[in-house]
């Protein structure tokens, strides 16, 4: 089922996206046509939503003014997403259900529109909330969110991702887990720490998000190397069965589709145990661990 948080505010998101990125027709015009492509295609939005839910978990009420700041998580997103699949690195066709960016624009125009998406993304967090009475939550938002997509977090995640590509060697559990929590679940948490620093958090608010977070990252990226295993191509939007063709470290071929299972039951346990800290505010939070657990593309 879709969590209502999901349905409520999605369209407002796109909104938003739609307003920040430059006309497809302003030079250079097929630039801006392929970040439009790419962000356009769809997606859950689910960065965005996760940040939301989290400042209005941690007592936020002015939902209008972080909308986009919280969009620019989704332009990180797509960047990661556009070069996540280009030739040098997953070299995959299909994302979001419709050719990938490089196969319609070519590699050149693909990185560019990757480069250009999270310099925007970066912008966008520098400018919202506006107003000076914001700028110091701005700021520590901004300092979760870089930090998490760099060498330490989201890139460092993917460049050991790639040096396991392939090579034929098994991972440990240890390396494993820390190549997901880096490519994938820091950004989540860090989604959810920058609506908590919005909100004006308190430490033990943003302890339990952290917790939360950790746990929903992990179970994301298992949901994600599960699902690639199990559905079709017309359910994901995506290739099915790249990882194993591709000799990808994943916890489906670590563990079994069963145990990769269970460990999911387990990580969203602990995210619902965590998000018990903010009830009655916890309901889109928890709303959201089950979805994310239970998501079927
Ligand atoms: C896919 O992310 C990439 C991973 C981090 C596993 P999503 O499953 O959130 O992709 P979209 O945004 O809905 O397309
Ligand atoms: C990608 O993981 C994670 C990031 C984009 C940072 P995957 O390579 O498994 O994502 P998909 O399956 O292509 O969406
Ligand atoms: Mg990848
Ligand atoms: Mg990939
Ligand atoms: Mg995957």
């Amino acid at each position: 089922m879709i969590p209502e948080v999901l349905q409520r505010l999605a369209p407002r998101v796109d909104k938003v996206l739609d307003q920040i990125l430059p006309p497809a027709d302003r030079e250079p015009v097929r630039l801006h046509q392929a970040m439009r492509y790419s962000i356009m295609a769809g997606g859950k939005r689910l960065r965005p939503i996760l940040a939301v839910a989290a400042y209005e978990a941690c007592g936020g009420e002015d939902e209008e003014a972080v909308l986009p700041a919280a969009a620019a998580l989704e332009l990180f997103h797509t960047y990661s997403l556009i070069h996540d699949d280009l030739p040098a690195m997953d070299n995959d066709s299909l994302r979001r259900g419709k050719p990938t960016c490089h196969v319609v624009y070519g590699e050149a125009m693909a990185i560019l529109a990757g480069d250009a998406l999270q310099t925007l993304g970066a912008y966008l967090l520098a400018a919202y909330p506006e107003g000076s009475r914001w700028s110091a939550r701005r700021n520590r938002a901004s300092r979760e969110i870089l930090w998490a997509l760099g060498s330490q977090g989201m890139a460092g995640g993917q460049a050991l991702d790639l040096e396991q590509t392939g090579s034929g060697k098994t991972v440990s559990p240890k390396l494993l887990t820390a190549i997901h929590t880096l490519k994938t679940g820091r950004f989540l948490e860090a989604s959810l720490l920058a609506g908590a620093h919005w909100a004006g958090s308190n430490a033990a608010q943003r302890g339990a998000l952290k917790k939360f977070g950790t746990s929903l990252g992990l179970a994301f990226q298992i949901v994600d190397d599960i699902l690639d295993e199990t559905q079709t191509a017309q359910a994901l939007g995506k290739t099915p069965g790249k990882d194993s063709a591709q000799g990808k470290a994943t916890f489906p071929a670590l563990w079994g589709i069963e145990e990769s299972r269970r460990e999911v039951e387990r990580l969203l346990s602990d995210a619902l145990r965590a998000a018990a800290e903010f009830e009655p505010r916890g309901r889109d939070l928890r709303e959201l661990a089950h979805f994310v657990a239970g998501r079927k593309h």
